[in-house]
């Protein structure tokens, strides 16, 4: 089972790899992500579980960015990150994407990558997310999706316990589904990496 301590563990201690493995591999669905975000000018955009701050490069430089992560480790480079690129204003800080600190109705535009399927509990964090949102807020998420092919699912069943229980990511969760339990509205899944394990899925927040 993933636990809110061993993925604090995990990452503090692979922060400072982190960049190598995962930028040229997942690069180009964060670049595509923020795309599809397209937040207006002088948006301020909710990134939850910002990581070292791998998109923050990618923003438009008129919208102003409030990224939060749970690892101490990972914040750290991203606030280095945020630092030496001044192009737009990003504020990041210590939270936990299952109880937001934020005030209900508060953003219009909410990105989150490769982090859903990281927490203990993602409908808590999907309910938190729905609750900060404004209603017909654009919510884009990056994230790995369970295969529907039978061979790749139970490849990915026989890793799941492994890869959860160092804290580093689960791979049993249908994602698409829990989403729309939520109502989550016009929902738009593509595919962005290589083997076609990682997804942008884009929607709205019922108005
Ligand atoms: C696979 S990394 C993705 C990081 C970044 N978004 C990226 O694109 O590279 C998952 C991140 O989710 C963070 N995380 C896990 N559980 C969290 C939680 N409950 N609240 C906030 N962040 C969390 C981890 O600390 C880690 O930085």
């Amino acid at each position: 089972m993933i636990t809110s301590h061993s993925i604090k563990q995990t990452y503090n201690r692979f922060s400072s790899l982190y960049d190598l493995i995962f930028k040229p591999y997942l690069d180009f669905g964060r670049e595509r992500a923020i795309k599809q975000l397209a937040p207006k000018s002088g948006a301020r955009v909710l990134e939850i579980g910002v990581g070292t701050g791998l998109s923050l490069e990618y923003y438009p430089s008129n919208v102003e960015v409030l990224g939060f992560d749970y690892s101490y480790g990972m914040l750290k480079k991203s606030k280095i990150k945020a630092r030496n690129l001044s192009h737009c204003p990003v504020n990041l800080m210590q939270m936990d994407a299952q109880n937001l600190a934020f005030a209900d109705n508060s953003f219009d535009y909410l990105l989150g990558a490769y982090v859903l399927t990281v927490i203990p509990d993602p409908d808590k964090a999907v309910r938190e997310l729905f609750r900060v949102a404004r209603p017909g807020a654009k919510v884009v998420i990056m994230n790995y999706i369970r295969s529907r092919n039978k061979l790749m699912g139970l490849i990915e069943d026989i890793f799941h316990p492994v890869f959860a229980s160092i804290g580093l990511f689960t791979l049993n969760h249908d994602l698409p589904g829990l989403l729309k339990q939520h109502g989550a509205q016009d929902i738009r899944i593509e595919p962005t990496s290589l083997l076609n394990l990682h997804f942008i899925v884009s929607f709205t927040v019922p108005a």
